[in-house]
């Protein structure tokens, strides 16, 4: 899969392929990668990319020439082509799945105020946002986009790892714990060194769903959960819910 990042910060984005599970993702040859610098096609003397806001307004949008240049070298619209941006569609797991299909994915960065909109109209294909806050750079949400997405792909990373992970089963992740099973007098919960693998299935899919219920109970009403969830939530509620961390009153769910 190819990724191509336009932009006017190039170096912002670079360190993300040069390092860890991308590299070794990049070296395999599963991940290509181009930064393309949305200045190097502005054409004026000062090789302007930004201007004011018809009728006015705070901030400067990119204007469209270089930007419709660009996109037109990196194939847009034909090569799927993402831009950015707090106004587009609230990023999600099932989103990141979809995009993982596509051979080539094209993303657009934005700065300043955004982008002309004839630009959205013309090149754009898929307008993300990934959460409600505005970042001051869209190279930042780009690389949250590209980090959901290139994982995805096989052999990046075990299909084992991909399937316990948050979301993948519809609810949050349980808790999980590592040597040495006691830590400052706090102890693991005895069942994970039990070697009970029934029981300790039983006892993460009952932390999950007490975990989802404390930060995430819109998650609980989709029709995608396990089939035991229902029992095990009722339970969940019975028992007075998720201990928040820092926190052993156990009838805390809500928000600290
Ligand atoms: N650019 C600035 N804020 C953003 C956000 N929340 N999502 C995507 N792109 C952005």
């Amino acid at each position: 899969m190819k990724f191509t990042i336009l932009t006017l910060f190039p170096e912002i984005v670079r360190a993300y392929f040069e390092a860890s599970v991308m590299k070794r993702a990049v070296a395999a040859g599963l991940i290509e990668y181009e930064l393309v610098n949305i200045r190097d096609y502005a054409y004026d003397r000062h090789r302007k990319c930004d201007d004011e806001v018809f009728g006015g307004g705070a901030g400067m949008l990119l204007k469209p020439e270089p930007l419709d240049r660009a996109l037109e070298a990196a194939g847009a619209p034909s090569v799927r082509t993402i831009f950015v941006t707090p106004s587009g569609r609230l990023f999600n797991q099932r989103m990141a799945q979809d995009f993982s299909r596509e051979e080539r994915l094209n993303i657009l960065c934005g700065r300043y105020e955004g982008v002309d909109q004839r630009i959205i109209d013309t090149r754009v294909t898929d307008e993300v946002s990934i959460g409600d806050y505005v970042l001051s750079s869209g190279e930042v949400a780009a690389m949250v986009v590209v980090d959901a997405i290139y994982r995805l792909r096989p052999g990046v990373i075990s299909g084992e790892s991909l399937e316990e992970e948050s979301f993948a089963s519809g609810l949050l992740e349980y808790p999980q714990y590592t040597r040495p099973a006691v830590y400052d007098t706090m102890q693991v919960p005895d069942v994970l060194t039990s070697g009970n693998h029934a029981q300790i299935a039983r006892w993460r899919l009952k932390a999950s769903v007490a975990k989802t219920l404390a930060y995430r109970p819109e998650l609980l009403s989709k029709d995608n959960l396990p089939s035991e969830v229902d029992s095990i939530l009722r339970e969940v509620i019975d028992e007075g819910g998720w201990h928040e961390p820092g926190t052993s009153d156990p009838g805390r769910t809500g928000q600290k």
